[in-house]
């Protein structure tokens, strides 16, 4: 059964609290709902305590009459199981349900998310609300979606109690088809005298005296993930006997340097994925954070996407919260859409009076609407509407980028050859330059169907597995092109390091062997000579010997002067390059300019200076986002025929005008 949203257009709204207010401001909420365009509001997620005062004991009186209210003002309900913030009782109740954390502390109830994911008692709860609301709510001619939880794993991703442990035994005998040898095989127990002989001896990867086993570290952070995704699919299950046509959704947090969960494993189990996204206030270029998020979240997918939260101004959780500029709001939003988002929402609709995020941005701030924020706020309730036609398009990346979360978590790993290695960062290396090139770009798993791209980039792929392998490389011999950043390949799925030369799995596909690694200190640079002038690489250097490839660049200061840093190999019918080193931005840059001509990728559009071009296509049309983030008015080149959404105006000339700070959605008919 296809479960889709039955808002029209792109939806609008934000997550709506109204149980922390009185209820005469309800009718002034729903009015100035309307009057910004608000189509649909996340409604109850953490409304638990007011709708179980005590266990069994219910009052939906209130939700009855918000859910009565917005249907009446004509607003949707994502109905939201509250069950991110179980109420006191309940812990009073089952304390054993308390999180413990990985230095044996009890966390005490009094925020939010402090519950076990693996205790009975909390996963009884739940489900019993969960099955309560589904039964009451299900054909309420309000509610067209349901948002089970809140980001799954925010504040209690991991949890080392007893029942947790039991828990990731079971898991484990699941996944070693209960054979004990089978796992310490896997995890290498013959080293330090590890060897288990009961399953009962296994513990989560509590503190120990030195470093612990990384195997069993990487199996703990896969369970964990899976504990919490038990536990949405469990509420998803109830809700979905309650109303089989409903979809179901729990917002991810792509960014955030979200570690936490697996969503490759998470995102099918969604009807529609929906992601939060906040800017950090030290970053310059939060634009480039909110692409890499929504191509990351779009990727995750498979097509469109709903933005479930972010911000209209500051936050409160960062050292200092920076307020948006003039004009960000709407850049923000429009480029979210840009990447592919059928809906925009915020944290939240009303600022709050009281409460830890009384310092938080809305949509309605505690000015009022005599303010900027609400005056933008309306204009891109007009904004949005103008982009209906836009909802269902999605992207037309002619190169990926292989993310897995598996080899997130190894290469961050205590005991690295470099400690300083981060995941996320050394992605972002690379996708920046692309994004400055205007080139599109989808994020994909090792094991994904390659078969639409030109150009598949691991700049961080330190594990991957037998499959992932005979993708990648057999992506390049097919007559792809494949490159790859340093410190890939070198382990299989348990951590074991492949053997016979680095970087491992890719050594043949690459053409080349490196028998030693010479990790940078910080601060450390070594010069490269083949790519641009003056270019240093940082961070990370290997004895890299070609076995086929050809040198592009190598070394030439330190102890590998004269060594290949960068190779390229022809291989089978493609190319597989190897990048060594960190190359610095500049060089990288033109690196992979070289590397996606070569392989034939395009970038969207060729925009004036500080001008992010977007395409989303539709059946019958391509949407040209153009968002200014310059500080020059500019003009960008589109076809004859085209039509600007947001003016509703037709082009002349063939190009369009986008002033600094400024956003053009044109639609060009195919
Ligand atoms: C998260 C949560 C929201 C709120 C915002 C504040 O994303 O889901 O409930 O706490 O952060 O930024």
């Amino acid at each position: 059964m296809s479960r889709v949203l039955s808002v029209p257009g792109i939806a609008y709204g934000g997550d709506y609290n109204p149980e922390q207010w009185p209820e005469e401001v309800w009718a002034e909420d729903v009015r100035l709902m309307r009057e910004a365009g608000v189509t649909m509001v996340s409604v109850n997620i953490f409304a638990w305590a007011l709708l179980e005062p005590r266990e069994g004991e219910y009052d939906f009186s209130r939700l009855d009459r918000i859910l009565a209210l917005l249907h009446d003002s004509g607003i949707a309900a994502d109905l939201a199981t509250p069950t991110a913030a179980p109420p006191a009782w309940f812990f009073r109740a089952h304390p054993e349900a308390l999180p413990v954390d990985k230095d044996g502390r009890t966390l005490s109830y009094g925020s939010r998310q402090t519950f076990c994911p693996s205790s009975p008692a909390y996963r009884e709860a739940a489900l019993r609300i969960a099955r309560v609301l589904g039964e009451r709510y299900a054909d309420h001619p309000a509610v067209v979606m349901w948002h089970v939880h809140n980001e799954y794993g925010c504040h209690n991703a991991e949890c080392h109690c007893d029942t947790s442990a039991a828990a990731f035994r079971d898991w484990l005998r699941t996944k070693y088809d209960d054979d004990l040898a089978a796992l310490n095989h896997a995890w290498g127990t013959t080293f330090w005298s590890q060897w288990y002989y009961d399953w009962d001896e296994i513990i989560p990867p509590r503190p120990t005296g030195a470093v612990p086993n990384p195997t069993h570290q990487l199996d703990w952070r896969r369970f964990c993930s899976d504990a919490l995704l038990s536990l949405y699919e469990a509420e998803r299950e109830v809700l979905r006997e309650a109303a089989p046509g409903l979809p179901a959704t729990t917002n991810f947090m792509v960014m955030h340097n979200f570690d936490k969960l697996d969503y490759w494993r998470w995102a099918p189990a969604l009807d529609i994925v929906s992601n939060d996204h906040y800017l950090r206030s030290t970053d310059p270029e939060s634009q480039i954070d909110i692409a890499f998020s929504g191509d990351l979240v779009r990727s995750l997918a498979g097509g469109p996407w709903l933005l479930m939260e972010h911000s209209t101004g500051a936050v409160n959780w960062q050292p200092v919260n920076r307020a948006k500029t003039a004009g960000e709001l709407r850049r923000n939003a429009l480029a979210h859409v840009a990447r592919g988002a059928d809906g925009i929402a915020y944290f939240q609709w009303r600022a709050a009076k009281a409460g830890a995020e009384q310092w938080h941005s809305a949509m309605l701030p505690h000015a009022g609407t005599d303010s900027q924020i609400w005056r933008d706020v309306v204009r891109l309730g007009a904004d949005l509407r103008a982009l209906a036609e836009v909802r269902g398009s999605t992207g037309t990346a002619e190169a990926a980028i292989v993310w897995d979360w598996s080899a997130w978590w190894a290469v961050e790993l205590p005991s690295q050859p470099s400690g300083e290695l981060r995941f996320q960062d050394l992605i972002r290396a690379w996708y920046e330059p692309l994004w400055r090139a205007g080139v599109a770009v989808d994020f994909v798993r090792p094991d994904a169907d390659l078969s639409s791209y030109k150009l598949v980039l691991a700049p961080s792929l330190y594990l991957v597995d037998d499959e992932g392998k005979a993708n990648l490389t057999g992506f390049a011999s097919g007559g792809g092109t494949l490159a790859v950043g340093f410190h890939s390949g070198a382990v299989d799925e348990n951590c074991h390091i492949r053997l016979g030369g680095y970087p491992g799995a890719f050594r043949e596909a690459l053409g080349v062997r490196t028998d030693e690694l010479f990790p940078l200190l910080p601060g450390e640079s070594v010069g490269l000579a083949g790519l641009d002038e003056n270019s240093t690489g940082t961070l990370w250097s290997e004895r890299v010997a070609l076995a086929g490839a050809e040198a592009v660049a190598s070394y030439t200061s330190g102890p590998l002067t004269g060594v290949p840093a960068v190779t390229r190999n022809a291989y089978g019918s493609g190319t597989a390059w190897y990048v060594a080193t960190r190359p610095d931005p500049t060089t990288l840059a033109s690196l992979l300019d070289r590397i996606r001509e070569e392989a034939g990728v395009e970038s969207v559009r060729t925009t004036p200076e500080g001008v992010e071009a977007v395409l989303r296509r539709g059946p019958d049309a391509d949407y040209l986002f153009l968002i200014n983030h310059g500080e020059v008015d500019a003009e960008a080149e589109v076809s004859a025929d085209a039509t600007e959404l947001l003016s509703g105006k037709g082009i002349e000339g063939g190009s369009v005008k986008v002033a600094s700070g400024d956003v053009a959605v044109v639609r060009e008919p195919r």
